[in-house]
């Protein structure tokens, strides 16, 4: 993708606003966490703790001020992926995983089931040497199945930083975009689904959350951004797109299968494939 040059003062604050993004990622991990601590977890990631800092806490505490089905919603999310990514590998001869935006995901080394699958991680450079980082020191390595993948996805072509990276486009694969592509302009958007269309043969499978735009209106400072979600209906746009939907569902009506509560506010979370 060509992109405009940035002025000094323009790229200044898009690195602001990327680094801004790249926290989000310390608020997934501490809902993680804490959802762990409970007695009976719906999920369990006992690498979260890892990636516990103040910082996180105190944007979990602002977001739950403005959405207080915050961390349900991200959990049941958690579960609905997990689940239908274990039934994908389990139907097929998955040997590749792309997880876009992975932020502090441990599904490499949480998930039993993907060991001995490679799992490439995409994130910005910055995101992907912290996380590195945590992990060397913590654990003394990274999980063997995982490909770092450092790059800014509005500014790279997917398809090359994969290759790059030892993607096979002929493997049957499977994509997940959990937390991400609220993050992107509608153009980003457009790009990456077609890059994903055209690297991706017939059977390949993908995961994905969206949030609506009226709860947008709604988002708490760290979630904020100037413009609304992109697309407004990701079930159209995939079906427009050419991809088959398997399953998409709400959270608000996953919380209430398991946790009983349920909440308006719509946020998607979609199982698709090519
Ligand atoms: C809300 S976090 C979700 C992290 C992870 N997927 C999870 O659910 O735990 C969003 C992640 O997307 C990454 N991200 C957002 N925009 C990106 C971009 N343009 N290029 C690469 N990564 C991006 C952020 O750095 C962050 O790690």
């Amino acid at each position: 993708m060509v992109k405009p040059k940035l002025s000094t003062s323009n790229k200044n604050s898009e690195q602001d606003t990327n680094k801004q993004i790249r926290h989000t990622a310390d608020v997934v991990a501490v809902i993680r966490y804490k959802e762990g601590e409970k007695e009976s977890p719906l999920i369990y990631d006992p690498f979260a703790r890892l990636f516990v800092s103040p910082q996180g806490e105190e944007m979990l505490k602002t977001a739950l001020k403005s959405w207080p089905f915050f961390s349900d919603y991200l959990i049941v999310r958690a579960k609905f992926i997990d689940d239908h990514l274990r039934d994908f590998c389990k139907k097929e001869a998955v040997k590749q995983i792309v997880i876009l935006g992975a932020g502090n995901d441990m599904r490499a080394a949480r998930l039993n089931f993907l060991k001995g699958r490679k799992v490439f991680e995409v994130d910005f450079p910055d995101q992907i040497t912290n996380k590195k980082q945590i992990l060397k020191k913590e654990l003394g390595t990274l999980p063997e199945n995982v490909i770092c993948v450092g790059a800014n996805l509005k500014e790279t072509s997917l398809s090359n930083t994969l290759s790059q990276a030892g993607f096979n486009r002929e493997e049957k694969s499977a994509f997940i975009l959990e937390g991400l592509i609220y993050y992107l302009t509608p153009e980003d958007v457009d790009h990456l689904f077609e890059e994903l269309f055209n690297i991706s043969p017939p059977g390949n499978f993908f995961l994905l959350d969206h949030i609506s735009q009226d709860m947008s209106q709604k988002s708490p400072a760290s979630e904020k951004s100037t413009k609304l979600p992109y697309p407004e209906d990701p079930i159209r746009y995939l079906n427009n797109k050419g991809f088959k939907i398997i399953e998409s569902a709400l959270l608000g009506n996953l919380t209430a299968i398991h946790f009983g509560k349920s909440y308006k506010e719509r946020w998607w979370v979609i199982a698709f494939e090519k």
